[in-house]
Formats: C-alpha cells, structure tokens, sequence
C-alpha cells in the first residue's frame, strides 16, 4: 500500500480553499492509501512564536476540521508535530544539504516572508521550516503528498533533500510526489489572489449560516457589470469559481445556465449569489453536524490524537535510525 503524508500549519481554522486543495484528497484516498496527517504545530509556530497559546489550541480545531470533513480515525493517522521530537533530529541532519541561498530562493518562503513584512529581520526558524517540512515528509517515507499549489516549491526542495541525501549517503529515502487538488487554487473572497485569514477573505469549514450569507453577500464579482444585463466575466469571478469547486451533480444544470445568462447580461448577481449560498450550505451541513459530534466528545479527539501520535512517532523513529544507519552515524552498542 502506497502511504501518503500531508498536514495543516495550526494557526486556525480551515477554510474552503484547504478543503479543495487537499482535504478532499486525503479523505478520497485514505481507503487506498495509508495515511499520516500531520497538525503542523511546530511549523505554525514559526511565523506565530508569539502566540503560541493560539497556536496550541488551533491543534485542536484543526483535528476536528479534519475528522469532521470525514478523515476517518479508523483509516487515517492523526498526529501533532510537536510530540515527535525525532521530526526536529532529523530536521538537524538535513540541514547540511541545503545552503542559505537555496532556502531563500523558494518561492513560497519569498512571498510569506513579503507578506508577513520580516524584511530583513528573518527568524531563522522561519527560513527553515522547508528543512524541516522535508523532516515531516521523508520521516514518513511518503509516497505522495497531497497539497495545494501554494505548497509546490516545498515539494520540490524536498524532492532534492531526499536525493541528496541518498546520494551521499546511499539509498535511504523515497522520493515524494506532489498531488494538487482538483481545484488547485482558490482565489479569495474580495477576488484576491489568496484565501487568507487576516484578510477576512475566506470562508471557513466552521463558519455559521449567517456567516456564509454575510461572506457571499460581500463577494466581489465582475466590477465591469453595472447592471444586470451588462455582459460578465465568469472565469475570474469568485462566485462561478466557488460554484464550480462546492458544487455536486445536481446542481451542475443549473450552474451552466447561469454561466451562460451572466456571460449574455441576462442574470443578475443577488439570483447567482442566493444560488452560491445554497451551494455553500449544502456542502457545508454534513460537515457541521460532524463538528458538532466531535465537539461534544473532547475526550475521543484526544485519545484519536494519542494514538495517532503514537504510531507516528513509531514511524519516524524507524525512519530516523534508517537514516543514522546510512551515514554510519549510529551507536548502537551505548
Ligand atoms: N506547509 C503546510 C501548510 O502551510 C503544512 C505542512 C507542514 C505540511 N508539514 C507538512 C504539508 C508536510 C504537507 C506535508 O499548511
């Protein structure tokens, strides 16, 4: 069985973007795949070191975002980062095979670090955290990594750690693959280019009716229609993107003739949004009334997080002295 690793920075709940771009993945495949979601709290505490309070209780609501998208417990691993230190070891061993000039080449560490306004002044925690999420994937042995787009740059310096390290070394780890999500990417609420939460821009897998309806109400759309039979623009459209990736078979029909009257001038966008909230509520409620299960039962998520974390560390464990054993680097007789 192929195994598959993947995991959410625990910074706080998850949104719909998360959903399409990898959650939807990992619970399709966890019938034919063995497993590992990691609730990534020792990467989210790279950029919130600040708060590490909030960055504690997220763990939580992550697992719950998880199970109640239908990770099944039974099937998937769920574990925390931080209760496996093996994960930081091998984090150490690897940074020799990456220089500071590669790390601050990756795109994706480029736009945070612009976003979250470092300048300059770059936690090294924070530069690294691509070593360190090679740890989290090649500690696994995965197989494939199931991520949004955003998370491609990681892969590929993972890809060149493992590759690295076998050649130096000697065969020892799996070189990952990447999967995206049927819909790679999902633009913001505001039409921008990332769902991000200090933005206000997204829509979360937690939020309320009347939280969905305020958000789809205040959806940017075509700013070119001043009036309904102006003809619109459905391709960078928020709401026809959001139909496309949340809608289900039975609502296909109607979404194509909306599509065809917005691009004609021949529907308005309160009738397209009323239709994108009904969209959002049914995908939606099957998720809220497992949240609400899990809610009810802090107990079980905690016993599904030791457990997990337990099998994990086991694997990682394996994992690590695989690797000390390649580079001659074990003692065993101590
Ligand atoms: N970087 C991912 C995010 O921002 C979280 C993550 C940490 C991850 N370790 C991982 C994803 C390993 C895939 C594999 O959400």
């Amino acid at each position: 069985m192929k195994r598959i690793l993947t995991g959410d920075r625990t910074t706080g709940n998850l949104h719909i973007g998360h959903y399409v771009g990898t959650l939807e993945n990992r619970v399709k495949m966890q019938d034919t795949h063995q497993t590992f979601v990691m609730l990534a709290d020792v990467q989210a505490l790279t950029d919130n070191f600040q708060n590490p309070g909030r960055v504690h209780d997220a763990v939580f609501q992550v697992a719950i975002d998880n199970l109640s998208v239908g990770l099944d417990s039974d099937k998937s691993t769920l574990f925390i980062q931080s209760l496996i230190p093996e994960l930081a070891e091998l984090t150490v061993y690897f940074m020799n095979l990456v220089t500071l000039s590669r790390l601050q080449r990756n795109p994706t560490v480029k736009d945070e670090m612009q976003q979250k306004g470092f300048g300059t002044n770059i936690p090294v925690g924070f530069l690294n955290y691509p070593i360190s999420q090679a740890a989290d994937i090649l500690g696994f042995q995965a197989d494939i990594v199931p991520v949004g787009k955003d998370q491609a740059p990681m892969l590929e310096q993972t890809r060149e750690i493992a590759k690295k390290f076998n050649e130096l070394y000697g065969e020892t780890f799996v070189v990952p693959e990447i999967l995206l999500g049927r819909v790679a990417k999902l633009i913001g609420t505001d039409g921008n280019n990332k769902m991000s939460k200090s933005l206000g821009n997204i829509i979360s897998l937690s939020d309320d009716s009347e939280q969905v309806r305020k958000q789809v109400k205040s959806m940017y759309t075509d700013p070119n229609r001043v009036t309904k039979d102006v003809p619109g623009n459905v391709s960078n459209n928020p709401v026809f993107i959001y139909l496309d990736a949340l809608g289900k078979p039975n609502h296909l029909q109607t979404i194509n003739e909306f599509k065809k009257r917005y691009l004609a001038g021949g529907i308005g966008d309160v009738e397209v949004k009323d239709f994108l909230f009904e969209v959002i509520e049914d995908f939606l409620e099957p998720i809220r009334a497992k949240r609400e299960y899990y809610q009810s039962n802090p107990e079980l998520i905690n016993k599904i997080l030791k457990t997990g974390t337990e099998r994990a560390r086991q694997e990682v464990q394996n994992t690590l002295e695989k690797a000390k054993k390649s580079m001659h680097f074990s003692f065993n007789d101590f």
